[in-house]
């Protein structure tokens, strides 16, 4: 026992370890535990133990689900869905208010139970952690009290499979179950198979409060586990973990109708500016990559720090990482606890010790570490080539690089160079700066002077590699509705363009044809690389040549796209005029529009052409008011929630409609800033071909809208494959739905496959579609010092 002088001498903390007893008296009673499943536990069955990586002792025994249990569990759930989701808003608010209330009584126990089972400090469990948990479900019973009023006409989407990470255990529970239920949906649960407990402790509290039976379902075991339950006839698939078996489901349920929200990976970036309130910065980075021994989906692993400021901040973070205590996870004053698993422990150290070997220089908290567990020195990497491996694989441990920049252009184009686009914080005391750079990072969170701040009233969720869709608020709840169903429409069988190309494109007149229609890429008319066009019939025979477009002519119109960027940069006025223009030089020129589309024997033409006028009014009028929210989160912040287009964007036409049907999705998009690479009706391309002269004569600057005629499954591959290309709409059967939806796992675009629908009534138009074309950037302010 040291004296009080020695103590004051060193000012160092003593143990305070948290109690343990009652946990280790449950697990003792458990001792093995089955799944969780139509109200009650089923018997153990074969299957692992899951360890406190601190001290390697095995806490107990879980079942490994088979393909029959999950079954037995989506039946369950099926059951269980008629009776909960007709209960009224009110009945099921009540239930989740019991739950969130229950959550809260055993506070303690829970957080205790997560600290044992997955490593984390108790500070953070016991803090952000299982609060947060509470949180969710208060908020989520909330909506489902209002989800009449808020969203009138939604249903929900069914049976909900959700397979989530063992980095937040309980919170990425809550994140997925508190949203489900809420709207209606049941719910099969598959916790991570290091970290099971707290699920299973969680299905206890829905038995002990009698919640109907089948309503949550939780199956444990591996990822052989999750893949049975992406493969069962859930309706929808919520997934959190790496990007790799993100992009392995989206590809196991390409074509299956299944809903799918992916939160996957990240390499979020850290910018820190010359004017920033360094040592708030400093304490920042403690919050980004060392919270959660860095296993955090939106750590902020890549500081960027500007140059002038550079060698004061590293020795600043260096000091403040000589602090940081590692060790014991049940003692309150531990900083860094342990990592969850060996298996991660050596993914961590291999890739530190490549970076490296690529020569990065590590620099290392010289803590003691505890004899046996799973520990690692929390630090930081200078040095940091971005070809070296940790530039961009995700490490998820507690090590960041640290790399320089002088100029904001840079750091913006050091944050986006990434595959991923999860999170992002920017720390400056020049409140105009962080918010142009907030605007320009491509990341689905972005924290102003702030960093790893979660609630339940925002949503969360990536762009790009990172996934899509989000997690809380208004925004999450959407991802557990289904939109009211629109009633399909068979269409029009496609020519076959195998069948007869024509030599020699398109060109110039005279001809015995009276139009000879080019592709339109970056706002000229430009032959097809084929060579090649086709004739397109009309009523009375054929009306017209248009082009065979191949490959090469998607990857131009998608690289003219990508330079019309300052479309997404125009004001939502500046785009309203745009459209209203196109709209004034459509109408001057209806008569013709309408008597070409009677030549080609489309049957509502003069309609088509009166609709498809309104549509732009329609568009315009909205470009300047789909906007989005302040949220009202928890802490003091001002969260705004923007929805953002995606860049640019592919869009395969229906084959009826030719004119309506074309406009009724290049609208919304542009409408919204993105730029559109679009391939139109193939029975009568010329209809949107007709356009190019409106689209000249509207001052629609070149490269917002593409258009490649041809077979619209071969060009739609193409596009859905491409790596540039960041959201595909597809409208057609369930052949090219499927095939959209495969294709698009490359760079995890977003995809809406949907049939052909009536274009001249209300399902042609719409806010949805508005939602569809943009993605929500949550962006947290501070307010008060
Ligand atoms: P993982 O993606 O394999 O595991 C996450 C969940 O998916 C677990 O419940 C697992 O059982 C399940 N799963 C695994 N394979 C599956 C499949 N084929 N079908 C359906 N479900 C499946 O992640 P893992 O292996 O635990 O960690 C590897 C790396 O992934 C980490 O080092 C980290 O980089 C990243 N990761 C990212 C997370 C995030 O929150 N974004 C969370 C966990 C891991």
């Amino acid at each position: 026992m040291p004296t009080v002088t020695e103590i004051l001498e060193t000012m160092d903390y003593g143990p305070a370890p948290e109690a343990s007893g009652e946990v280790t008296a449950w697990l003792k009673a458990r001792g093995q535990f089955g799944h969780f499943i139509d109200g009650a536990f089923t018997k153990p069955g074969k299957g692992f133990a899951s360890a406190n990586p601190a001290n390697g002792e095995v806490l107990a025994k879980v079942s490994q689900g088979t393909q029959k249990d999950v079954e037995a569990a989506v039946k369950a759930a099926r059951a269980a869905l008629p009776g909960w989701s007709k209960l009224a808003g009110h009945e099921r608010a009540k239930w989740l208010y019991a739950i969130a209330r229950h959550i809260q009584k055993r506070e303690r126990f829970l957080a205790v139970l997560e600290v044992m089972d997955n490593g984390k400090p108790i500070r953070e469990a016991r803090d952000i952690d299982v609060p947060l948990v509470a949180r969710h479900f208060y908020h989520h019973a909330g909506w489902a009290e209002m989800l009449e009023d808020e969203f009138p006409g939604a249903r929900p989407v069914g049976v909900c499979g959700q397979i989530i990470p063992w980095n937040f255990p309980l919170l990425m529970l809550a994140w997925k179950i508190a949203p489900a239920i809420a709207a209606g949906n049941t719910v099969v649960l598959k916790p991570a198979e290091y970290t099971p407990l707290t699920a299973l402790a969680f299905a206890e509290i829905c038995a002990e409060i009698g919640l109907p039976k089948g309503v949550v379902n939780i199956v444990t075991g591996d990822g052989e586990t999750g893949a049975a339950l992406v493969g069962s006839d859930a309706d929808k698939i919520a997934f959190t973990g790496s990007t790799e078996v993100g992009r392995a489901i989206r590809k196991a349920t390409a074509g299956t109708g299944k809903k799918l929200t992916l939160e996957l990976g990240g390499k979020s970036p850290f910018i820190v500016f010359a004017d920033a309130d360094l040592d708030a910065a400093v304490e920042g980075v403690v919050d980004a990559i060392w919270f959660n021994q860095g296993q955090v989906c939106c750590a902020g692993s890549r500081i960027l720090v500007q140059e002038g400021i550079a060698a004061t901040f590293q020795s600043r973070l260096k000091a403040r990482l000589s602090k940081l205590r590692v060790g014991d996870p049940l003692d309150k004053s531990t900083d860094v606890g342990a990592i969850v698993d060996p298996v991660q422990l050596t993914r961590i150290r291999d890739l530190v010790a490549k970076g490296e070997a690529e020569g990065a220089v590590l620099h290392q908290a010289e803590a003691q570490l505890p004899a046996k567990g799973c520990f690692f020195a929390p630090g930081f990497m200078t040095n940091v080539q971005p070809a070296n491996i940790v530039s961009e694989v995700e490490i998820f441990g507690p090590v960041a690089t640290l790399t320089t920049f002088r100029t904001p252009a840079e750091a913006v184009e050091l944050a986006n160079n990434s595959r991923y686009g999860l999170a992002a914080s920017i720390w400056s005391e020049n409140v105009n700066l962080t918010l142009d750079i907030a605007a320009k990072v491509k990341a689905g969170v972005v924290w102003v002077n702030s960093t790893n701040i979660f609630d339940a009233g925002a949503g969360f969720g990536g762009y790009r590699e990172s996934g899509f869709g989000r997690e809380g608020g208004r925004e999450g709840m959407r991802e557990y509705l289904s939109s009211p169903v629109v009633k399909a429409k068979p269409e029009a069988e496609a020519p076959d363009l195998s069948a007869a190309p024509v030599p020699g494109a398109p060109s110039k007149g005279p001809a015995p044809i009276d139009r000879t229609a080019k592709m339109y890429i970056g706002g000229a008319q430009k032959r097809p690389d084929s060579g090649y066009s086709y004739a397109v019939m009309g009523k009375a025979g054929e009306i017209g040549l248009a082009g065979l477009g191949n490959r090469k002519d998607i990857r131009n119109a998608v690289e003219a796209a990508h330079k019309a960027s300052g479309w997404g940069k125009a004001t939502g006025h500046n785009r309203a005029q745009v459209l209203y223009y196109l709209a004034e030089n459509l109408s001057a020129r209806k008569a013709e529009f309408t008597a070409r589309l009677k030549a080609a024997g489309v049957a509502k033409a003069a309609d088509e052409v009166a609709t498809s006028i309104r549509r732009a009014f329609y568009y315009a009028a909205q470009a300047d008011k789909f906007d989005g929210a302040v949220h009202s989160t928890k802490s003091a912040h001002v969260t705004l929630a923007m929805p953002e287009p995606f860049g640019v964007m592919g869009v395969a036409c229906p084959n009826d409609a030719p004119l309506l049907g074309f406009l009724s999705l290049i609208l919304p998009a542009i409408a919204m800033g993105n730029r559109v690479v679009a391939i139109p009706s193939a029975s009568m391309p010329l209809a949107a071909t007709d356009l190019y002269q409106v689209f000249d004569t509207s001052d629609l600057p070149g490269g917002v809208v593409n258009i490649v005629t041809g077979a619209k499954d071969e060009l739609a591959k193409t596009l859905a494959g491409h790596d540039d290309v960041a959201a595909m709409w597809y409208c057609g059967g369930p052949d090219g739905a499927r095939m959209t939806e495969a294709e698009s796992s490359g760079n995890l675009k977003v995809t809406w496959t949907f049939a052909n629908r009536d274009w001249h009534g209300s399902d042609g138009q719409g806010r949805d579609f508005l939602l569809r074309a943009t993605q929500v950037k949550n962006i947290w302010v501070p307010y008060g010092e």
